[in-house]
């Protein structure tokens, strides 16, 4: 922990956030409708949701792995693979989709080495394919976080996707 730039003395060590998420979560045992809202806390301290710590929470509540597993698996919210610092959406929808969304797809698949769903090796991107993120008109359209890029030209993504690890260095 000495190389960390962030002074935080909690221990971040994966057992001591499994004993915690432990102890959150039976403090809801027996509560109805707990199970969802211990999962998000979980994925909150943990940053996903591998079956480790689904374990932990089936345990706790004292419910089926199969029952926590199916609602990990059934919303879209919870991820069972560590997530990128940055999550990168390219649009699938009708517009995009015609005016070269595919490529876009593509293109970030060669450039990252990822697959949609999957996270870089470096943890820097988790990358996701979306229905439509509302710039029809200026199709096609990505975004990375909360910015959103427009008219995104595939032979520029490298720029866009540097910035990003260029942010990096200068801070
Ligand atoms: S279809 Fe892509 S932004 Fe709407």
């Amino acid at each position: 922990m000495g190389e960390n730039t962030h002074t935080c003395c909690c221990d971040h060590s994966e057992e001591a956030l499994l004993k915690r998420i432990g102890e959150l979560a039976a403090e809801y045992k027996g509560k109805e409708g707990s199970l969802i809202q211990v999962l998000h806390m979980a994925q909150g301290i943990y940053g996903y949701l591998p079956l480790e710590v689904q374990k932990v929470i089936a345990d706790a509540l004292d419910v089926p792995l199969a029952e926590v597993s199916g609602v990990v698996t059934f919303y879209s919210f919870f991820s069972t693979q560590p997530r990128g610092e940055h999550t990168i959406r390219v649009c699938l929808g009708t517009a995009c989709y015609v005016r070269g969304g595919k490529k876009i797809v593509e293109r970030i698949k060669d450039l990252l080495d990822v697959e949609i769903g999957e996270t870089t090796a470096d943890r820097k991107f988790t990358f996701e394919v979306a229905r439509c993120i509302g710039a029809c008109g200026l199709a096609p359209a990505m975004s990375i976080d909360d910015q959103v890029y427009k008219q995104v030209n595939p032979d520029k993504l490298e720029q866009i996707l540097e910035r990003y690890y260029e942010e990096e260095g200068e801070q």
